[in-house]
């Protein structure tokens, strides 16, 4: 064996050299792994091997560059030098798979001359979801061996393809059997070069590429029918033109250099900078600072839920997603007939493999009316009214019924939960669980530490939380945590705007212009506008209560704000206007034309000012958590990384001046926080606040 460097082994198995890398967690490929490959691909050449295999130690083939490096100066061998010794080697070179080749993994790969993987191998080009591009070639090669419309939608999508799905698509030649990935690979290798195959260079295959000559219709339509998707987003339009190049160029270098040029571009700009960021915003919200990795955990085979309305129904989907068991509880037959009728009814409309498995994972939950089911629960979820007494009275009686060690949690969303868990004798192992609706789908999962939760509790929600695929960030207590404290803000801004002259359309362009979903208001007529709001005592009060009184509830009755035609677009509402024009006037002021400049900066600062808040309280670990919370629960866009990153785009200083400007003229809803005040006074940004 030749240890080529630090992470790098040649070895020779017969007539067959193999490059292996060994460089944790997932292989990237660092200065440290080019300079391997390069030097291990030289020797292999020089060697009397007759053919190559590379492979990698640990979890996962190569699975991309080292995205840290990004932004630094280049050091090492460069990723196209490695490139062209592979694609270049006299000597058949065959990638072996597992894991994950990513982004620049698959695109080493793409050079070999022959691919095989293990089934359990996925293959992507992810570039896309960290505001990129594939930049070493992927977007050339991978049109030339599965097509074009294969590649724009695997480089739009950033998805992760199964070994299967490589294997029709070309991207993969054989499929070996999983756990004999060396052996199978070293055997591959041998015949190749015994039966004197040709060495396949991807980029010399143009037939694919052929067949989309003079069909601009393929981009043109694949635009149009994802321009909802990639709205606002810089990367995935990048993509597409690589393609474009790939079919219009002259040659394989032309579109290479085509491809090199829109990377950097994406590169040195401000989203790929946001998504970036927001990739390690998301690992490091698993990280707890005294809550250590090694930290135990208990283990979890069976769940309670309490409640099984709109967010019961969906934890307990979560839990048979995963595999594991149910017991729901409620309070009558008919809602628990009705909540297990719902559950049923989103598997059947799902589609492919979660449809298919309907009965399997309905087998998982059970239904009962008795609490007592609990009893060999290793974690209930109470999901029941949103109600102190309520929650108390079931806490104390989830005191009474559960194992001892068991996790009793709760989804309120705003509720006091160290109160709640005075209701019980073991408030240590009291945790929130705040999960977003629709609970099925929504990724975020805030877990509330309230002041007693033991560090193995909050270490088995994390860790859980993971199993049922959710991404995690650890919150305290406050009033609706970390997300719904900051919405809060941008809310109250929203409402008082239109008392002042903006109409909700206004309100909404502005925001769905940065990027959100939809606006405010846009947002309340789809959820609603009847939730919380009581016909009797209704006055007139607001002008939800007006609207509300009128039957304009929201989309469910046609109008809110908005006016709604049969296939629910909205309009404009002229009688949402006169009604707000109405308040207006009763209130003695004059409405004023409000500059959208004005509401963008009155709907976000607020925001960024109680993140500031919320730090300073100790509510979230780090400014990236909140990041990760408003990304994941409330649409703001990934590229611009979140209120936190984007309040360090703006500078500190910036955000504290307008918060100022605006508590002048408008009172103490805008007043700044001491945490924004002090980083403008030491030059820092919230992304250097540690408590
Ligand atoms: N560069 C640097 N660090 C990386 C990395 C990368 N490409 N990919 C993962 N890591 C780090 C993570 O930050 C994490 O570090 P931590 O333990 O200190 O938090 C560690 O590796 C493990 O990662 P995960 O927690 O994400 O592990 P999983 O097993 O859940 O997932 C994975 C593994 C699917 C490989 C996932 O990490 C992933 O999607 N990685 C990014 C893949 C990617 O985007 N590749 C393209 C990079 S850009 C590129 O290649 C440009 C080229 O075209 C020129
Ligand atoms: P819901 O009204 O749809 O469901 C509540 C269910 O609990 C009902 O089916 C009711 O019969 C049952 N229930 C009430 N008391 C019970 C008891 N003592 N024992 C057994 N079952 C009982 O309410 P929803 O929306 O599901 O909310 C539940 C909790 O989740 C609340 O705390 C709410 O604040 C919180 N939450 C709600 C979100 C939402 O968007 N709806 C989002 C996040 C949290």
């Amino acid at each position: 064996m030749t240890e080529i460097n630090s992470v790098t082994t040649l070895t020779q198995d017969g007539d067959v050299a193999v490059v292996t890398l060994n460089s944790p967690p997932v292989n990237a490929l660092s200065a440290n792994v080019r300079d391997g490959l390069f030097e291990g691909f030289k020797q292999a050449i020089a060697s009397d091997a007759k053919a190559i295999v590379l492979i990698c130690d640990g979890r996962t083939f190569i699975a991309g560059a080292d995205i840290t490096e990004f932004g630094g100066a280049m050091k090492g061998a460069s990723l196209p030098d490695v490139q062209a010794q592979m694609e270049n080697s006299p000597k058949p070179v065959i990638a072996a798979i597992h894991g994950t080749a990513l982004g620049g993994g698959l695109e080493v790969a793409l050079c070999a001359h022959y691919r095989v993987a293990v089934p359990s191998a996925r293959l992507g080009l992810p570039e896309v979801n960290l505001g990129l591009l594939p930049g070493a070639g992927g977007t050339q090669r991978l049109p030339r061996i599965a097509g074009v419309e294969k590649a724009l939608e695997m480089m739009t999508s950033g998805r992760h393809a199964p070994a299967k799905e490589a294997l029709a698509m070309g991207l993969v030649d054989e499929i070996v059997p999983e756990g004999q990935l060396k052996e199978a690979a070293i055997a591959f290798a041998r015949k190749i070069a015994a039966d004197g195959k040709p060495l396949v260079k991807v980029r010399d295959n143009n037939t694919k590429l052929e067949a989309a000559k003079g069909h601009p219709e393929i981009f043109a339509d694949f635009r149009k029918a994802n321009a909802r998707k990639f709205r606002g987003f810089l990367a995935p339009e990048y993509n597409i033109r690589c393609v474009e190049a790939a079919v219009n160029s002259a040659s394989f270098d032309e579109g290479l250099a085509v491809e090199r040029k829109l990377f950097m571009e994406l590169m040195m700009g401000p989203q790929s900078a946001a998504q970036r960021y927001y990739f390690f915003a998301e690992r490091q919200a698993n990280k707890i600072p005294d809550v250590p990795d090694d930290t135990p955990t208990r283990p979890i085979a069976k769940v309670g839920i309490l409640g099984a309305g709109t967010m019961g129904g969906g934890i307990a989907m979560n839990f048979a997603n995963a595999g594991i068991p149910v017991v729901i509880v409620e309070l009558k037959q008919d809602a628990l007939d009705r909540g297990l009728k719902v559950i049923r009814g989103n598997y059947e409309r799902s589609r492919g493999a979660v449809a298919e498995q309907t009965e399997t994972r309905m087998g998982l939950l059970t239904g009962s009316l008795d609490m007592d089911a609990f009893a060999d629960c290793d974690l209930v979820i109470e999901a029941v009214f949103e109600r102190m007494d309520i929650k108390k009275d079931v806490f104390t009686n989830l005191d009474r019924i559960c194992k001892p060690g068991a996790i009793l949690a709760t989804n309120t969303s705003a509720l006091n939960i160290d109160e709640i868990a005075s209701a019980t004798k073991r408030p240590q192992d009291v945790i929130g669980l705040h999960f977003f609706s629709p609970a099925n789908v929504m990724k975020l999962l805030e877990i509330v530490r309230a002041d007693h939760t033991a560090k193995d509790v909050i270490a088995t929600s994390m860790k859980l939380a993971k199993q049922i695929g959710k991404v995690a960030v650890l919150v305290g207590v406050t009033p609706g945590f970390v997300g719904n404290r900051i919405l809060a803000q941008r809310q109250r801004e929203a409402q008082k705007l239109v008392l002042e002259g903006a109409m909700p359309w206004d309100v909404d362009r502005v925001l769905y212009d940065f990027g959100f979903p939809m606006g405010p208001f846009a947002m309340s007529d789809l959820a609603g506008l009847d939730i919380g709001w009581v016909k009797e005592k209704s006055n007139g009060a607001t002008i939800r209560d007006v609207l509300c009184e009128l039957d304009r509830r929201g989309q469910k009755t046609g109008a809110g704000y908005y006016d709604y035609d049969e296939n629910r677009n909205a309009k404009p509402s002229p009688v949402t206007e006169q009604i707000i024009n109405d308040f207006i006037a009763k209130s003695g002021r004059n409405p004023r034309k409000i500059s959208d400049e004005e509401i963008l900066e009155r709907c976000i600062y607020p925001m960024i000012n109680e993140g500031a808040k919320i730090l300073e309280e100790g509510k979230a670990i780090r400014a990236s958590d909140i990041d990760v919370v408003w990304v994941n629960g409330y649409g703001w866009p990934v590229y611009r990384g979140g209120p936190m990153f984007y309040g360090d785009r703006l500078g500190a200083g910036k955000v504290l001046a307008k918060m100022a400007e605006f508590q002048g003229a408008m009172g103490d809803d805008f007043k700044p926080s001491a945490l924004l005040e002090s980083l403008v006074a030491d030059g820092k940004k919230f992304s250097d606040f540690k408590r």
